[in-house]
C-alpha cells in the first residue's frame, strides 16, 4: 500500500491539491472504514491498496473537495455529512462556534439561533457541548436543508427553511445568542481554489453587493431584532472586513461591547456585540410608529 500512497502522493501534489499525503491516505481510510493512524500502520505492513482508491484519487485530482468523496466533515465533536450543493465547514468556523460555547455556559437554558446554517455545523456543534441549549438554525437553499436536516435531526435542533433576514419574526426578542457564518465574499473576488469556486455553491460565498456585506448586514439586522436586550451576537466574516463589521455595528448604536476575534491563524475572522439595553428593535414592518 506504500507505493500507492506514495503514486497518489505524487499525482495529488502535481494537481495542486494543498496536502497531497494526508488526502491519499485520508481517502484509503475512507475506503477501509478505518482510520487514517490505521492506514499509516496498514502501509508499513505491505497490505494492498483498498479497491476503488484509484478511482477517488482521480477525482480528488480533479479538485473534487475531499469531504465530498468521503461524505463527511468533521468540525469539533460533530460528524456532518455533506456533498454537493451545501458549504463545506471550515476550521475557522470552529473558533465562531467556540464563542457561543463560551457564551452560552454562563446562561442556564440559553436559546441560540444560527442564521445561514448550512450542513448545520455550527448549530450542532453548539447542541452538541451545550445540552441545555435550545438551537435553531435558518437556512434558504433547499439543497443545503436537504443536508442539514438529518444532519441537526439527532441534536434536536430546529430547522427553519427562511431568509436570515425576515427569518422567524414570531420569535423577535427571544433569543439569547445569533450566530451566523453567512456568505460574505465580494461578487468580483472568485476564490482561487477549484474545491471552492466549482464546487461550494454559489448562494453560500457571495455576500451582495460590491463588498460582499448585504447579507452580513441583514444578519446584524435580524440579530437586533431576535435578541433579547443583552443578547449576544457573533458574525463570520472576511478578515478585510472585519473594521467595517466594527464600524456598522458601533455606528448604529444598537450595540455594546463590539469586540473583534482571531481565528486560530491570527486573521480577524469574527466579531461578537452585545445588544444594548435600551435599544429598541428595527422597524421590520414598513410602518412608521404613530
Ligand atoms: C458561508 S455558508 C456557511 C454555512 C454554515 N453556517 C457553516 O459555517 O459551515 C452560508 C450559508 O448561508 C446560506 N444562505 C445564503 N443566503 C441566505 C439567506 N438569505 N437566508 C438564509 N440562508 C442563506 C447559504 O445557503 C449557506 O448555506
Amino acid at each position: 500500500m506504500e507505493e500507492a500512497l506514495r503514486a497518489a502522493e505524487r499525482r495529488l501534489r502535481d494537481a495542486g491539491v494543498p496536502s497531497p499525503r494526508v488526502d491519499a491516505e485520508l481517502l484509503a481510510a475512507h475506503l477501509l472504514g478505518v482510520s487514517r493512524g490505521r492506514v499509516r500502520a496498514l502501509a508499513l505492513t505491505g497490505a494492498q491498496v483498498p479497491e476503488g482508491f484509484d478511482a477517488l484519487v482521480d477525482e480528488r485530482a480533479r479538485r473534487v473537495p475531499l469531504q465530498h468523496l468521503t461524505g463527511v466533515a468533521h468540525f469539533r465533536r460533530v460528524d456532518l455529512a455533506v456533498g454537493p450543493g451545501v458549504f463545506v465547514p471550515r476550521p475557522e468556523t470552529e473558533t465562531v462556534a467556540q464563542l457561543v460555547i463560551d457564551r452560552a455556559a454562563g446562561l442556564q437554558h440559553p436559546k441560540i439561533v444560527d442564521l445561514g446554517t448550512g450542513s448545520g455545523a455550527i448549530a450542532a456543534a453548539v447542541a452538541d457541548e451545550v445540552p441545555a441549549a435550545e438551537v435553531h438554525a435558518v437556512e434558504l437553499s433547499d439543497l443545503a436543508l436537504a443536508w442539514a436536516g438529518p444532519n441537526l435531526a439527532p441534536f434536536g435542533v430546529h430547522l427553519t427553511r427562511g431568509d436570515l433576514a425576515t427569518a422567524l419574526p414570531e420569535q423577535d426578542g427571544s433569543f439569547d445568542i445569533v450566530v451566523s457564518n453567512p456568505p460574505y465574499i465580494p461578487a468580483d473576488a472568485v476564490p482561487n481554489e477549484p474545491e471552492v469556486a466549482e464546487h461550494d455553491p454559489q448562494m453560500a460565498l457571495y455576500g451582495g453587493g460590491a463588498d460582499g456585506m448585504e447579507l452580513p448586514r441583514a444578519a446584524a439586522s435580524s440579530a437586533a431584532r431576535l435578541l433579547r436586550p443583552g443578547g449576544y451576537f457573533v458574525l463570520e466574516h472576511a478578515e478585510v472586513q472585519a473594521p467595517w463589521v466594527a464600524a456598522f455595528l458601533e455606528r448604529s448604536g444598537l450595540w455594546t461591547a463590539v469586540t473583534t476575534h482571531q481565528d486560530l491563524s491570527g486573521r480577524d475572522r469574527a466579531t461578537s456585540a452585545v445588544l444594548a439595553t435600551d435599544s429598541t428593535p428595527p422597524d421590520t414592518t414598513g410602518k412608521a410608529a404613530p
